[in-house]
C-alpha cells in the first residue's frame, strides 16, 4: 500500500513499488477508481440526509488516495487521514494525524469514517474494540475489506495482500473475515449494520480474475444510541 513520499525507503523497496505497480495497472489491479466512487456514493448519502457539507475520517489512510478523490466534490468540508506512520501531510482540505496522536487529543467528531482495507491487518479476532473506540467519534462507519470462503480463498487473499503490501512493512494475516465471524464482529462492537454490499467488484482484467467480488464487502454500520 502506498505511503506518503519516503525518501528514507532503501532503493530495492522503492524498485519493487515500481514495478508492482506498472503490473497492477497493466493488469487491471487499479483498486482506486471502483473504491473511490463507492466512497464517494457513501458520502453523498451523508450529505443528502443532512443536507450540510461533511467531514470525514478516513482511519487506516495509506496515503490518502481515496480521500484525494472525495477532496475533489463540493459538499466535502474536511478530511482526516489516521495511520500507523510519522508524516506532515495536509492539504487544503486534508490533514494527517498519527494514530496515537489522534487517539490521544482528537476531540471532533466526523460525519462518517471510512476504513477501507485495513481492519484485517488490524486482526479481524479483536477488530470490534477499534469499531467500539472509532464509534465514539461518528455515528457512520463504512468499512471495506475482505471475505475468505475457505482455504483455497484465503491463502488466495494472502498472497495478493502480500503482493500488494510487501514493501511497505504492513502485517499480513493469517484469516480473514467470512460471513459468521464478520456478524459476531459487528455484534460484539455494538453497532448495527444497516446495509451490506457482500460482493463488490473491486478490479478488473486479471486481478478480477484472480480475486473476484466475492472477496471484497463494503458495510454502512452506525452507531445508535440504546
Ligand atoms: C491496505 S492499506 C489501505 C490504505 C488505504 N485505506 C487505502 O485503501 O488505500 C492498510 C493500511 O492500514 C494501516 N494500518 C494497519 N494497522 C493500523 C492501525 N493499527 N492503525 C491505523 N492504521 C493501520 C496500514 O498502515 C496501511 O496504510
Amino acid at each position: 500500500m502506498i505511503r506518503f513520499h519516503n525518501s528514507k525507503r532503501p532503493f530495492n523497496k522503492k524498485l519493487l513499488i515500481f514495478i508492482s505497480d506498472f503490473i497492477r495497472r497493466l493488469c487491471g489491479g487499479d483498486r482506486i477508481g471502483r473504491l473511490s466512487k463507492m466512497m464517494i456514493t457513501q458520502s453523498e448519502k451523508i450529505y443528502l440526509q443532512n443536507k450540510k457539507k461533511i467531514t470525514i475520517l478516513d482511519f487506516g489512510c495509506g496515503s490518502m488516495e481515496i480521500s484525494k478523490k472525495l477532496e475533489e466534490l463540493s459538499y466535502v468540508k474536511q478530511i482526516t487521514g489516521v495511520d500507523t506512520f510519522a508524516s506532515r501531510f495536509k492539504t487544503k482540505k486534508m490533514k494527517y494525524m498519527q494514530y496515537n496522536n489522534f487517539f490521544k487529543n482528537n476531540k471532533k467528531k466526523y460525519d462518517l469514517i471510512i476504513i477501507i482495507d485495513v481492519l484485517h491487518h488490524m486482526g479481524i479476532d479483536g477488530s470490534y474494540k477499534i469499531l467500539k473506540k472509532l464509534s465514539k467519534f461518528s455515528k457512520n462507519i463504512v468499512i471495506k475489506d475482505h471475505f475468505e470462503h475457505g482455504f483455497f480463498s484465503r491463502q488466495l487473499l494472502r498472497f495478493v495482500d502480500f503482493y500488494a503490501n510487501y514493501a511497505y512493512d504492513v502485517n499480513i494475516p493469517k484469516k480473514y473475515y467470512d460471513y459468521s465471524s464478520w456478524k459476531k464482529t459487528i455484534k460484539k462492537s455494538r453497532l448495527k449494520e444497516v446495509k451490506i454490499i457482500d460482493s463488490f467488484q473491486q478490479h478488473d482484467g486479471l486481478f478480477n480474475f484472480i480475486l473476484n467480488k466475492k472477496h471484497h464487502f463494503v458495510s454502512h454500520l452506525k452507531h445508535v444510541k440504546k
